[in-house]
């Protein structure tokens, strides 16, 4: 968990890619091994990388994705299919290549000595928080992971590190615990909870309420919408709190200054 690093251009090419749950993807990449300089920057969880498959005609912006992996040779990610970059993406075959751009953004920062990580995801927040319970369970830390789906079908099919404790909730009660990620948490211990989260904005601000309730720190990932993802064109930016001035907001950058930022310091 090292902060922002210089990031690289590369090439890569697809490895293989699995269906995990309805309408979602695994992709694995492995850096090609006739691309110049082949990139070794090794991200860490929470940081992102922009894609621009390789066939794409030049006007097609590129897209931002977290890392879900990564070792020396590659790395992965989890996509949900939405509009015309992930169906492409779907649509490639092992061995396509595919140009990107990282590590980019920040890292979710160490918890607090002798607190319990409690990591909560939903929908496209599952691939940085994989990443992060894999990175903690590494560092011999023991977490709690809780992640919310609307039913069973939803429910991505990952592999989780054995240190880390799993509770699946679906809207519908069709897996798991019946409610949301916040019945995930009711009767749990989170006395010294260090909490983190990536998701969609209502869960988070919801961790973030529950956070601030129970007094213990929450950072989250704020997947915004991005055109450079390099501090370039202003699309990202977020409001923050002013101390300076609380009658209005300050902005910063999701890409750049983000995309973790501690909850406390935004307005939700
Ligand atoms: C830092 C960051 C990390 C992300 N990590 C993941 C991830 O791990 N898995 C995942 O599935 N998705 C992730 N996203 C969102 C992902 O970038 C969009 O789902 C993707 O760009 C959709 O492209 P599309 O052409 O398929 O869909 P479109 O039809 O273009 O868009 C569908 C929806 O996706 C979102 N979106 C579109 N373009 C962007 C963009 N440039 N930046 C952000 N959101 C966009 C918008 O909500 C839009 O309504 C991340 C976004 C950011 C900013
Ligand atoms: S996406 Fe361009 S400045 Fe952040």
């Amino acid at each position: 968990m090292n902060s922002g690093s210089p990031h690289k251009r590369g090439k890569a090419r697809i490895l293989d890619q699995r269906i995990i749950a309805e309408g979602y993807r695994e992709m694995k990449l492995s850096y090609s091994s006739d691309s110049n300089g082949r990139p070794r920057v090794r991200p860490s969880s929470g940081q992102f990388f922009t894609i621009l498959p390789h066939h794409y005609p030049l006007s097609i912006m590129r897209r931002p994705f977290a890392y879900s992996d990564s070792d020396e040779n590659g790395f992965s990610f989890i996509y949900e299919i939405r509009g015309p970059a992930t169906r492409d993406l779907a649509n490639l075959d092992d061995g396509s290549p595919v140009d990107w751009i990282g590590p980019l953004g920040s890292t979710f920062p160490e918890a607090p000595e002798n607190s319990r990580p409690v990591l909560v995801a939903g929908g496209i927040g599952v691939g940085p928080i994989l990443y992060l319970a894999r990175e903690l369970a590494e560092a011999g830390a023991e977490s709690l992971v809780v992640l919310g789906a609307r039913n069973v079908g939803l429910v991505p099919r990952l592999e989780w590190p054995e240190t880390a404790e799993v509770r699946i909730c679906t809207d519908d009660g069709s897996h798991g615990i019946h409610g949301t990620v916040l019945d995930g948490l009711s009767n749990t211990n989170v006395t010294n909870a260090a909490f983190y989260t990536c998701g969609p904005h209502p869960m988070m601000a919801a961790v973030h309420r529950f956070a601030v309730d129970t007094d213990r720190p929450c950072w989250v990932s704020m997947e915004e919408m991005m055109a450079c993802g390099v501090g370039a064109c202003q699309g990202c930016a977020i409001p923050v709190k002013d101390e300076d001035d609380l009658s209005r907001p300050a902005y910063k950058q999701a890409c750049v200054e983000g995309p973790i930022f501690d909850s406390r310091e935004l307005i939700w």
